[in-house]
């Protein structure tokens, strides 16, 4: 049988590694391409957007993929729906692999909000300060209208769309440690940090960080899964669902 996982994610390289063990199973990977993917994961690769749905749907029946898992970032929003649309068009099995989010812990200074925009208003609130946003490049541009606060920028590559007036960018790629977050922290005297929920232990240093030295954190949480479609949490668990499937295929 073969298997589609939608990549981009550690747990997408762990979970191919471990169906490509599946004597029976023919696994392959799909990567956006948009950051590179270092070392590539197990079994076939494939990179670059489907286009939409309807892509999705001919490369399926294509390759004739007997399920899909979804292991895309939490924050992936158009691939998870584009997967959810072409997988109940053509009545694939499809499961959403989701690494479970941050929960606070005592010491914790959380806002949660729902959306970019959410935490852009909510910071703008805010006293005058420096704010660590490390929410991807395509997030910066909700920050633009904030002349109040200094940003400090940390992506994997530069921002696009208008920028903060006031910025310095710190062009980086994780995963961070504790150490290097709270250097981070206090050489650029950080009061506030933006992130999103993405959970996991790669991008969980700069939380633990913020804890430390009592800074304030507004998160923005994840969107939920599509309506109807399962999900797990774990790579075990995504692995005994495709296991699972192999016996009825
Ligand atoms: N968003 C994050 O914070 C984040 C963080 C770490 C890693 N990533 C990974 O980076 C990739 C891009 O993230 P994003 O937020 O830009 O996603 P997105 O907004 O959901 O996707 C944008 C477009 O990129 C293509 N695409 C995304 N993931 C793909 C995949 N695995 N295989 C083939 N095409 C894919 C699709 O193009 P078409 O419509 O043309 O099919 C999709 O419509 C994802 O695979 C994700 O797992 C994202």
């Amino acid at each position: 049988m073969r298997v589609l996982v939608l990549g981009g994610t550690l747990e997408a390289r762990l979970l191919s590694a471990r169906l490509c063990a599946h004597g029976e199973l023919s696994v392959t990977t799909s990567l956006a391409g948009v950051v590179l993917d270092s070392p590539p994961p197990p079994g076939r690769v494939r990179t670059g957007g489907f286009g939409g749905v309807e892509g999705l749907v001919s490369y399926l029946l294509q390759e004739r993929f007997g399920v899909v898992v979804d292991a895309t970032h939490p924050f992936a929003q158009q691939i998870t729906a584009t997967a959810a649309q072409a997988a109940a068009q053509l009545r694939i099995p499809l499961l959403v692999l989701r690494r479970p989010g941050w929960t606070p812990q005592v010491g914790d200074d959380w806002v949660w909000v729902r959306s970019m925009a959410a935490a852009a208003a909510t910071v703008a609130l805010a006293p005058p300060g420096r704010v660590l946003l490390t929410a991807g490049r395509r997030a910066v541009s909700s920050f633009a209208g904030d002349a109040t606060h200094h940003y400090i920028v940390r992506s994997i590559n530069p921002p696009v769309g208008p920028l903060p007036p006031s910025m310095t960018l710190v062009l980086d790629r994780g995963p961070f440690t504790i150490e290097t977050e709270h250097t981070l922290m206090v050489e650029h005297a950080v009061t506030m940090l933006v992130t999103k929920d993405s959970g996991g232990s790669m991008t969980a240093a700069k939380v633990a960080a913020a804890r430390s030295l009592g800074v304030s954190v507004v998160i923005v949480a994840r969107p939920p899964v599509p309506s109807g479609v399962p999900a797990v949490t774990t790579v075990e668990d995504a692995e005994r669902w495709v296991a699972s499937h192999i016996r009825y295929a």
